[in-house]
């Protein structure tokens, strides 16, 4: 039994405080939950955890991807952690639970979902990306950067197992369309579009033999509720080392600190700090937006690990310069490009806003 699903499925169900991190609370009342999914089979191995308000469910088990059984379990447990954020009346409890009653599938309920089905390799190591204050499309750049850019991925060039490239799959969120590029040979049809990370995301990355690499989280919370309720605050699950980049090639796109929407009141473009998870925790002007990576092998579906990959000195500059940029960025106050173009605008809480002052516009004479 060397078959394995890893799910990843998050949500925010309350803010301690405000929107800054997860109570202790939550995470005992989820661990509980996915200790007596294990004892009753539901589910290998779990392992939960937070970052920022967001809290993350990683679990392994074999029925594969978008299992009820799985969905439900996620779904129930949100709902058991919302009970005591609710009686701990911590921030916006239940916040992206977005339907009153569970219907086979948390996806479009709400919670940010990454999945992947494989057969265990004879060492099979995983990296697990969790982000706060930031959308859907945050993984776009560091994905292209890790299987598609020789400048960050030794491998593409030197290593025979990784020289082929890889192959892209690429969803349009607004449209509910999706389309598959392979690199290196359509580099440049796929920037076309995940640049534009607001619209188009990268679902998932395989080998040229369709091998499963990397899964992200495309869900957009504002698209399913239609008005603002809180940042998607995405997952991504990337397999390495082998026909895989290496550890150090996954973690190395993050040494630039790339500039993403979220922030305050999700209205912000900031850059994307890596923190070890001590420090997934954003409080100043709800940010700069945070990302953490877990490292674990995998073996007989269990999970070895974590291992905290960004409590690194390595990415000190990283982080120094994040301050910098956020320095800056801050000094814009309400003006773009430091809060976001009009057309995300909508997607907030600005909207209504606008609709009071609508009558106050006339004809210029
Ligand atoms: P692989 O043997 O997995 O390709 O590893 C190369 C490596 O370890 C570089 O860090
Ligand atoms: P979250 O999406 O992390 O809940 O943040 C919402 C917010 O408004 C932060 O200022
Ligand atoms: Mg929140
Ligand atoms: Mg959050």
């Amino acid at each position: 039994m060397d078959h394995i699903t890893l799910s990843v499925i998050k949500a925010d169900v309350g803010g301690f405080v405000g929107h800054s991190s997860v109570h202790d609370e939550l995470i005992e009342e989820a661990e509980d939950r996915l200790e007596a999914a294990v004892k009753e089979d539901i589910i290998v191995d779990f392992h939960v955890t937070a970052c920022g308000d967001d809290l993350q469910l990683i679990m392994t088990h074999r029925k594969g991807v978008d299992h009820p059984d799985i969905h439900r379990l996620a779904w129930e447990t949100f709902e058991a952690c919302t009970e005591v954020a609710e009686r701990l009346k911590l921030y916006g409890a239940g916040q992206d639970l977005l339907a009153d009653a569970f219907s086979g599938n948390v996806k479009g309920m709400g919670p940010g979902v990454a999945e992947m089905e494989f057969t265990e390799r004879p060492s099979e190591p995983v990296l697990i990306f969790m982000a706060d204050k930031t959308s859907a499309g945050a993984w776009n750049l560091p994905l292209y950067r890790m299987f598609a850019d020789p400048f960050n991925t030794a491998g593409l060039v030197i290593s025979p197992a990784m020289h082929e490239g890889f192959r892209f799959e690429v969803h349009d969120v607004k449209e509910s369309k999706r389309v598959f590029f392979d690199t290196p040979e359509e580099l440049y049809d796929l920037l076309v579009f995940i640049g534009a990370p607001g619209r188009y995301a990268v679902k998932a990355v395989y080998t040229k033999k369709g091998e499963i690499a990397a899964v992200s989280s495309t869900q957009r919370l504002s698209l399913i509720a239609g008005r603002y309720v809180g940042k998607d605050d995405p997952v991504c699950i990337v397999r390495s080392q082998g026909e895989f980049p290496a550890v150090g090639e996954v973690l190395e796109p993050f040494t630039m600190p790339h500039i993403v929407e979220g922030w305050m009141r999700g209205s912000h473009y900031g850059p994307l700090m890596p923190v070890p998870l001590y420090h997934a925790t954003p409080s100043r002007f709800d940010g700069p937006p945070r990302v953490v990576s877990l490292g674990f092998q995998i073996a007989g579906g269990r999970l070895v690990g974590p291992r905290d990959m960004f409590d690194d000195p390595g990415f000190d500059e990283a982080r120094r310069l994040c301050n910098v940029i956020a320095d800056h960025f801050r000094r814009h106050g309400p003006f773009e490009p430091h809060r976001l173009p009009m057309e995300e605008m909508e997607y907030t809480t600005l909207p209504q806003v606008m609709e009071k002052l609508s009558g106050r516009w006339e004809a210029i004479p």
